[in-house]
């Protein structure tokens, strides 16, 4: 694993997150309380842009079926609703993420 340059801590002046692609893959760059979480942006129901949920404290909700993932694990933490069944989506992938000065880099294979 290598840790690939994914940010600068400026781009998180005025958002608490950010989408953006590295080595091919679309990662949900996130801010919570000081720190900064990378999980993959695509939500492992239905691939949902994870990035255009909602951020509630450290967990993002997809805003295609609502299913809940917390940013700092990638754990899913709240089911989804297709319908009138509720469901429990699987985990999504999260990268471990450093800063160093004012650049955040993502460990990414
Ligand atoms: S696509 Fe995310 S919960 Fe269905």
């Amino acid at each position: 694993m290598e840790y690939v340059k994914a940010a600068r801590t400026a781009d998180f002046s005025a958002v608490s997150k950010i989408r953006i692609t590295l080595k091919g893959n679309d990662i949900l760059l996130a801010k919570f309380e000081g720190d900064y979480y990378a999980i993959a942006n695509k939500c492992p129901h239905m691939g949902g842009s994870l990035y255009d949920g909602r951020l509630e404290g450290s967990n993002i909700v997809c805003p295609r079926h609502g299913s809940v993932f917390d940013i700092k694990t990638g754990k899913t933490v709240g089911k989804g609703k297709l319908l009138f069944v509720k469901f429990s989506a699987h985990s999504v992938m999260s990268y471990p993420v450093k800063t160093e000065g004012e650049d955040i880099l993502i460990g990414i294979e």
